[in-house]
């Protein structure tokens, strides 16, 4: 996606749409002549008119779409409610991003849509522009809503063709819109504050898409293997440390846990670890990801409709190797470690019986009781080598359990741990980029659910009784008592229908999160 800052005088813009943000009661007319002295005036006074008759009043989140019949040298402007000033926040130009992305990929390419049918060959098409005004105010920055606003439309524009044979539209091709669309901001930032915040905003939202790829990809082709693939792709792009394990390797390490939830599986599992050194760094953040690239519950079977998605179930795999493409592209002032256990979870021939033991990497023995709760058995192993590797603090990031989903529903994260300062940052970083969390308790009752009869540990305690806490308890055991969090998407990382800026489908949540807190620092 080209972004630019528009360095024309607005009513010079040679764009096909001019996005307007527009106060309520505010004049739009009074706005843009206070603006730039050489607009039109029957022009503005037509504009006004128009809004007027569609009801416009600036309220958040109305739009106004309005041709200017060569009024002035853009093609539209779109008019587009803030609401009240003292209201204004992140979130008013995140849904601008994100409305305004999606009203423009839904706009057909002008040449294919006069009824040429397809596109002559070698016939470049011309890429169309959209400039948004950013507007300052008391409480939002026009950084934070440059921020905003590009993430957003960024994250809206995002779709996954791969497998469509046939164009969606007959009047457009497959063809993302960021290639179809160039993008400008009339803002009064200096060009080193807008470049550095556009290309933080760009690096962000354009990793959360590649993980929302690696998400949507069929299990069949996203295996552990293609995991460890994508991340020796970032790792040599960004100049990153990549190490990838095999079951040999993690055998020898005494990865009982996560071997045992291989097992079942003919794809052979990888353990994928990606450093980033800063040289300086006071401490080492380790991110854990999940990465079940297919929970079938092993012989513990889910029944086909909690089947159906569970390819979304390496998710929090997904967001952490994203989350270190950021990290590669904007080199924050602290060193990350990130640890992705990578494996299917199937009821193959050799597949853990529920009553297994398993010794884990850490030395816990561990009985399964059910095997469709894996996610912990997998995280248990990697924070351990994460520690072993000398992290300072842990964040693991998982679709762990479908209690989350019955208490939050797709609307926050469950977010627990050990460090309150960690979670209280984690969630304030989620709060500026609308990603929720809710934290969940870890009280000292919940292990005994945990015991188990012949081994140190059982991986689930009883159906339906405080699930989400019950699994926090099982990692927790594995920490050693570092600074550690624990984030619980498996509610918030698949959407059934659009939700704001992501489209149906999954979500990559926790990208914007990490990504923030990690830069913070
Ligand atoms: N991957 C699932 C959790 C999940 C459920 C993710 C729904 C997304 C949507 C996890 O491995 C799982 O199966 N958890 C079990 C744990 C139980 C057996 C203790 C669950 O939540 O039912
Ligand atoms: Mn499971
Ligand atoms: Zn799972």
């Amino acid at each position: 996606m080209k972004v630019h800052l528009e360095g024309l005088s607005l009513s010079h813009l040679d764009a096909d749409v001019l996005v307007l943000p527009v106060y309520a009661q505010e004049d739009p007319a009074k706005l843009l002549a206070s603006l730039d002295k050489g607009f039109d005036k029957a022009a503005l006074a037509a504009w006004k008119t128009a809004a007027q008759e569609e009801g416009f009043s600036g309220k958040s989140g109305q739009q106004v779409w309005l041709p200017t019949y060569g009024a002035a040298p853009f093609k539209k402007i779109c008019l587009y409610g803030l609401g009240k000033e003292a209201d204004v926040n992140a979130a008013v130009y995140r849904k601008l991003g994100a409305q305004v992305s999606r009203r423009l990929a839904a706009t057909p390419t002008p040449n294919v849509a006069a009824g040429t049918g397809s596109k002559k060959k070698g016939s470049a098409e011309k890429e169309r522009s959209v400039c948004i005004c950013l507007r300052d105010t008391k409480k939002l920055s026009e950084e934070r809503a440059l921020e905003a606003a590009l993430e957003c439309f960024v994250l809206a524009s995002f779709s996954f063709l791969r497998y469509k044979t046939q164009a969606q539209d007959e009047s457009r091709r497959n063809e993302p819109m960021s290639k179809r669309w160039t993008l400008s901001f009339k803002s009064g930032l200096s060009k080193a504050k807008f470049d550095a915040t556009v290309k933080r905003a760009l690096t962000i939202s354009q990793s959360t898409n590649l993980a929302r790829e690696l998400i949507a990809e069929p299990p069949v082709y996203m295996t552990p293997t293609r995991l460890a693939h994508e991340a020796r792709r970032i790792a040599k792009e960004y100049g990153l440390d990549v190490k990838v394990l095999d079951a040999a390797q993690a055998e020898k390490l005494g990865m009982g846990a996560f071997l045992g939830v291989a097992r079942g599986a003919k794809e052979e599992p990888r353990l994928i670890v990606l450093k980033y050194n800063y040289s300086r760094s006071k401490k080492t953040i380790g991110l854990i990801g999940k990465g079940i690239t297919f929970d079938s519950g092993g012989l513990s079977l889910k029944p086909a409709q909690s089947m159906e998605h569970m390819k979304y179930d390496m998710s929090g795999a997904a967001s952490v190797l994203a989350t270190m493409q950021v990290v590669g592209a904007l080199k924050p002032k602290v060193s990350v470690l990130a640890v992705v256990a990578a494996t299917e979870n199937m009821p193959g021939d050799n597949a853990l019986h529920p009553g297994d033991v398993l010794k884990s990497m850490n030395g816990k023995t561990i009985e399964v009781n059910n095997t469709d709760a894996e996610g912990r058995l997998i995280l248990a192993d990697a924070i351990t080598y994460a520690i072993k590797e000398g992290v300072d603090e842990l964040i693991d990031i998982a679709t762990l359990t479908g209690a989350v989903v019955t208490a939050l529903g797709r609307v926050a994260a469950g977010i627990m741990g050990s460090s309150p300062q960690m979670i209280a940052a984690l969630m304030e970083s989620g709060k500026s980029c609308g990603e929720q969390f809710w934290q969940l308790p870890l009280f000292d009752e919940y292990k005994e659910g945990l015991r188990s009869d012949i081994a140190d540990l059982k991986n689930a305690g009883s159906r339906g009784e405080a699930g989400s806490s019950s699994a926090g308890m099982f990692i927790k055991e594995f920490t050693e008592n570092l600074p550690w969090v624990h984030m619980d998407v498996a509610g918030v990382s698949w959407l059934d229908r659009d939700k704001d800026e992501l489209n149906k489908g999954g979500t990559a949540f926790g990208v914007r999160t990490m990504s923030r807190y990690i830069l913070s620092h």
